[in-house]
């Protein structure tokens, strides 16, 4: 009896256990049977000493250079492409086919030829010993370590950064894979390599992407040896002369192996597309492509289930896209549409009279019951309208755009991408005033994206810089003709889900401008390969030679100016010059012939200055060229913060403010640049880094940061007084006062005497008092808004320099091996005012699981190694950035020490 009750019961509970089993939702969250596993960790690299030695395993020929001339004018027009023969070698045909899902006519597909070129290589075999090659985790930037390169012979020049980018190199690691793994597709999912990556497993090759700032698929499956270890060989190769600025080398971001069920959501597999946008309600139309690689039929079951996100929690459930059957026929895709309406939805929209709100979309595949695929795609919903006579209204609300260009690499640390850095960047962006950003000139790192779309930053998402017509020797010109249409429609594949993206730029300044009807048909192919893969945004492409009769303006839905607005070289400086580029403004002559779209500043300024750095005699324009004495001074390679000067072809801030506010049909600029970068070092290309950023490379506002404040957050009480007040040389000599204000009235005080009241007339962004004679002491400004006091700011003259003060921006990080804080170190003297002028040599020293990952001043003629923990203070400021070790806590101590002066310390907690 006893032994009955006992077999009933073990029946009874097989029983319940069944049940649960079989009642458990096919898509529980933690049953995902997608992985996508980081293989960021544990590479070996090795770079060859030069190009001369290298393999040959190249993707294909190139031009000699013969004359790079890498410090011209950036508005020198590009240049036909050199005829080359293709080399038999070459392992270009081998690469090409990696680009067949992306060229839509299957005609032109391309046929890989027999066969796996570099099998017999040493490297790409798995028994190839690779001890002796350096250890190193991703994302890697070989260059940034430098040494710089000194001189005119340079081998690389100022124009790419005097850093070592230029090379073949190669990246080895395993990769895991297991017997569970076997009925998988096993992909490598590689976010940008720098450059023409060719990938080899297990000695076979599988593919490659040339392009090196476009994210790229390949899959190992039929690679794979599932029963042991897998070898990962990659090779990279990035040409010199390749870029007008510094590009970076290396696998410079995130590597993913991602595991997949042979019937899977296909690569960026998901389109959210929102219509019918209000505050009450939105049509949210969701497209899925799923793909079956296996050699049967499949039929499948999807359901998307949509989230509210909040605060990064997992969200809240809030609409359901109706179950949909399907059946995939084997080796194929198939596109499964669906649509639903969220009622009240929360809308994304710039910060700060709106809230980038986002929601996450989770598709599961079902088939015969088992869950087989988990998708997410996180997407906003808003509605974006241009206006020809206004600009660009989000949600209904006009949003001028208050934008910066930004280059893809963070200063001293180089293009390796890091979220921290790049989130550094936008929260200092996000203080100025800055509501959007220019990805110039090609797509950024992914996370970058998902970055703007949480702050609620508006971006262009920018392509090229060159077409077919050559910019540099070596730059995308040479494979544009292969490679256009993959990187297009890569580009936007992956990037159209990201709400903050408001438009598709399908190049900067290209040659094809002056190619009349045959360079604006080459327009007209791109814009048109942008809207088959995203009919939702507008397209544009960014002119530095603007003529409203040129058939390269009639395919851009919206008319992006580079410096066209304010006119180019108009100054009478320019009146002898015949051979360079002259404009004359053109938002009246574009607004009056295409009056259905909009107009948008996408760059302006190219003002420059070295912060800190003043020069005389001021000039008393608006607007200055720089020359020796004109704002420059060539020996020691820095221009003037008086922030009157700019490039050539540029205007300053002021100049372009005057310009868009008598065109307030203008949607608004986008400023060349937010931060300083690598390259371009215009107009000193002995240095390393541009003088062209409202903010130094090392992070430190320059007084142009004040000046954008002042007209981007006009409710921010603030008044910024320049220059510096320590010129023992200059007592009684004139030297000009100039304030910035978000008030609209100043009364400027030396020593306590009222230098006079003055207030902002039309047009007119700063107020100047250009006739105060030195004397040290104290200025003060104060200054009001409609008459009542709104603000006020104190400059002093300093004593020496007496000690050294550190600020973390952040204390406490996470010990992930990737976590940065950014310490700023302030010279100071013993009144605690940072002296403005001390340029005192520091040493770092650090304890506890960090390490400096790199040193920088902002100076930008200083070719002192980013990695040096020796470093000079420019203008009293220094930076020094830590990074957490992985997975060890405890307290980092980084100490500055300098001679003469009572040292700093700093404790980070890393947890
Ligand atoms: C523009 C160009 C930018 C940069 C800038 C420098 O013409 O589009 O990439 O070169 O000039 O002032």
């Amino acid at each position: 009896m006893c032994k009955l009750t006992s077999r009933v019961l073990d029946l009874l509970i097989l029983i319940c256990f069944i049940i649960i089993i079989s009642c458990k939702s096919p898509t529980t969250h933690d049953e995902s049977p997608r992985e996508r596993i980081s293989i960021n960790d544990g590479w070996k690299f090795m770079k060859y000493a030069s190009s001369e030695d290298a393999d040959d395993l190249f993707y294909d020929v190139r031009p000699e250079v013969v004359n790079a001339n890498d410090s011209k004018d950036a508005d020198t027009p590009a240049t036909e492409a050199e005829k080359l023969e293709a080399s038999k070698k070459a392992l270009k045909p081998y690469i090409l086919p990696t680009a067949n899902p992306f060229i839509k006519d299957k005609s032109k597909h391309h046929k890989r030829p027999e066969g796996h070129p570099g099998s017999d290589f040493p490297f790409v075999q798995a028994t190839f010993d690779d001890s002796s090659w350096e250890n190193v985790n991703l994302p890697h930037d070989w260059a940034i370590k430098g040494p710089f390169q000194e001189g005119s012979n340079a081998e690389v020049g100022g124009g790419m950064g005097r850093l070592p980018s230029n090379g073949i190199a190669w990246y080895r690691r395993k990769i895991e894979v297991t017997e569970a793994d076997k009925n998988k597709s096993i992909y490598l999912d590689m976010d940008g390599a720098m450059s023409y990556t060719i990938v080899w497993l297990n000695g076979k090759l599988v593919g490659g992407w040339p392009y090196g700032y476009n994210s790229f698929r390949l899959d190992l499956t039929p690679y794979i040896n599932f029963e042991g270890k897998n070898q990962l060989a990659i090779r990279l190769d990035n040409p010199n002369h390749s870029a007008r600025w510094y590009p970076g080398g290396g696998i410079y971001r995130n590597v993913w192996l991602t595991k997949t069920n042979k019937v899977h959501v296909s690569h960026w597999g998901t389109t959210v597309i929102t219509s019918n946008v209000s505050k009450e309600s939105a049509d949210i139309h969701f497209d899925v492509t799923v793909e079956n690689n296996s050699d049967s039929d499949s039929d499948i079951e999807t359901i998307t289930k949509i989230y509210e996100l909040k605060n990064n929690d997992n969200g809240t459930q809030v609409a359901t896209i109706e179950k949909t059957n399907s059946k995939i026929s084997a080796g194929k895709n198939r596109t499964i549409k669906g649509s639903v309406t969220i009622e009240n939805p929360k809308l994304w929209g710039p910060p700060p009279t709106q809230t980038p709100n986002l929601y996450k979309a989770i598709t599961s595949i079902v088939s015969e019951g088992i869950l087989i695929d988990e998708y997410e795609t996180i997407f906003g919903i808003k509605d974006v309208k241009l206006d020809p006579n206004q600009g660009i209204l989000v949600n209904g609300e006009l949003i001028k755009i208050q934008g910066v260009n930004e280059h893809h690499d963070f200063g001293a640390m180089g293009a390796a991408f890091n979220v921290r850095a790049a989130e550094r960047k936008l929260e200092i962006l996000k203080d100025m005033g800055v509501n959007a950003i220019r990805m110039a000139h090609n797509p950024p790192a992914p996370e970058l994206l998902e970055l703007t779309d949480k702050m609620g930053f508006l971006v262009i998402d920018e392509v090229f810089d060159s077409w077919e017509r050559k910019k540099t020797p070596h730059d995308f010109h040479l494979i544009f003709p292969d490679w256009h249409e993959a990187d297009i429609r890569a580009m936007v594949r992956r990037d159209k889900n990201h709400p903050s993206i408001i438009m598709w730029s399908y190049g900067n300044e290209v040659g094809e401008q002056y190619t009349d009807e045959e360079g604006a048909a080459i327009g007209k192919r791109l814009s048109d390969i942008v809207k088959e893969e995203d009919p939702t945004r507008p397209t544009t492409s960014a002119m530095n030679w603007a003529k409203s009769d040129m058939p390269f303006s009639n395919a851009m839905d919206v008319i992006s100016f580079n410096y066209q607005g304010e006119g180019i070289r108009q100054d009478p400086i320019f009146d002898n010059i015949t051979d360079r580029i002259k404009t004359i403004p053109q938002y009246e002559p574009y607004h009056k012939k295409f009056p259905n779209k909009v107009i948008l500043s996408s760059e302006t300024a190219s003002a420059a200055s070295s912060r800190g750095v003043y020069l005389f005699p001021v000039s008393d324009l608006m607007s200055s060229p720089i020359r020796d004495g004109m704002g420059g001074d060539s020996k020691i390679k820095q221009v003037s913060a008086y922030e009157l000067y700019a490039v050539d072809f540029g205007s300053s801030a002021d100049k372009v403010f005057a310009s868009l506010d008598k065109h307030p049909y203008s949607a608004g600029e986008f400023v060349w640049t937010g931060f300083d970068y690598l390259g371009e070092p215009t107009p000193y290309y002995d240095a390393r880094s541009s003088y062209n950023g409202i903010i130094d490379l090392a992070g430190f506002p320059k007084d142009r940061f004040y000046l954008y404040q002042s007209r981007w957050r006009p409710d921010l009480p603030m008044v910024h007084i320049l220059p510096h007040w320590n010129w023992p040389e200059r007592i009684g000599k004139i030297t000009p006062v100039h304030v910035f204000t978000s008030g609209d009235e100043v009364e400027l005080f030396l020593n306590g005497k009222s230098l006079g009241k003055k207030k902002k007339g039309a047009y007119e962004y700063r107020l100047r008092w250009d006739d105060v004679m030195y004397q040290p002491g104290e200025l003060k400004a104060i200054a009001y808004k409609n008459g009542k006091v709104w603000a006020d700011k104190i400059v002093k003259t300093t004593e020496e320099a007496s000690k050294l003060m550190a600020k973390a921006d952040r204390t406490t990080i996470d010990g992930d091996g990737k976590d940065l804080s950014f310490i700023t170190i302030e010279v100071k003297d013993k009144n605690g005012l940072i002296v403005p002028t001390a340029n005192n040599s520091i040493e770092f020293e650090i304890e506890g699981p960090g390490e400096i990952l790199a040193t920088d001043n902002g100076d930008a003629s200083d070719l002192t190694a980013f990695v040096s923990k020796k470093r000079n203070a420019f203008n009293g400021l220094a930076l020094v950035v830590v990074r957490s070790k992985k997975d060890v806590k405890g307290n980092i101590k980084v100490t500055a020490k300098s001679n003469g002066l009572e040292m700093a310390i700093v404790n980070i907690i890393s947890k």
